[in-house]
């Protein structure tokens, strides 16, 4: 979402159940829901690199597509049992061994009528959850600049940034700065007392 405007809640007449899961298949009423969700993040300016509408058939193949690669792993958010938004995290290729004690959270949204209910901060944890249960050491991300609401949300998380892309991504002809960031996701060990 550029220049992000804090979501309205929507009243509802019971509170909301939030989830999170790890998915590995969808059914078709699954995949309608993540065609919706993403539709509605990309018209909003905040769809994870789409900056056009897309197509629904284009969209259904991209979702089917992340399921097929074997270095991503897509989390879905529920409000009330539907899929309103996802992240995926993205493990190092194995040739990288340098660099494998670290994975990447990318295309993090929560569809606009979805926002408000706690459900990205939800998400975010259970990405984090994910990569430490698989021995990460290191979750690292990066975002527009003009996302602010996401980088007010990643920054209360813990997540450091350490660098700005100036020329990070190009909008309707603009171009725009991106910021990464990293969180260490192991305590550091206690230093030993001074004998
Ligand atoms: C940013 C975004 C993920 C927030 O989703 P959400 O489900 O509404 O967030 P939550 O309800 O979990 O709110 C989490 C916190 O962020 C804060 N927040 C959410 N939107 C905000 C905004 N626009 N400005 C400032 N703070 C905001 C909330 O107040 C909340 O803080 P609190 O827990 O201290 O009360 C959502 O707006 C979004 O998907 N935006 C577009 C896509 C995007 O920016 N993705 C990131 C690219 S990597």
């Amino acid at each position: 979402m550029d220049a992000t405007v804090r979501a309205p809640v929507m009243a509802r007449d019971h509170a909301p159940s939030l989830s999170v899961e790890r998915v590995t298949d969808v059914t078709d009423e699954a995949l309608a829901e993540l065609c919706e969700a993403a539709s509605a993040a990309i018209m909003d300016g905040g769809g994870f690199g789409w900056v056009k509408p897309q197509p629904r058939d284009v969209l259904a193949r991209y979702w089917k597509g992340v399921l097929l690669v074997p270095e991503r792993e897509l989390f879905v958010a529920k409000l009330d049992g539907a899929i309103v938004g996802s992240a995926q995290l993205v493990r190092p290729p194995r040739n990288n061994e340098a660099q494998a004690f670290a994975a990447t959270m990318m295309h993090f949204f929560i569809a606009p009528y979805a926002r408000g209910f706690g459900l990205a901060r939800l998400l975010i944890s259970r990405v984090e959850e994910g990569a430490r249960a698989l021995g990460y050491k290191v979750l690292n991300l990066d975002v527009r600049e003009t996302q602010t609401g996401a980088i007010a949300l990643f920054e209360s998380l813990g997540f450091v940034r350490w660098g700005t892309h100036p020329a990070y991504a190009q909008v309707n002809g603009r171009v725009i700065a991106g910021h990464f960031y990293h969180k260490l996701l192991e305590a550091k060990p206690a230093r030993k007392p001074r004998a």
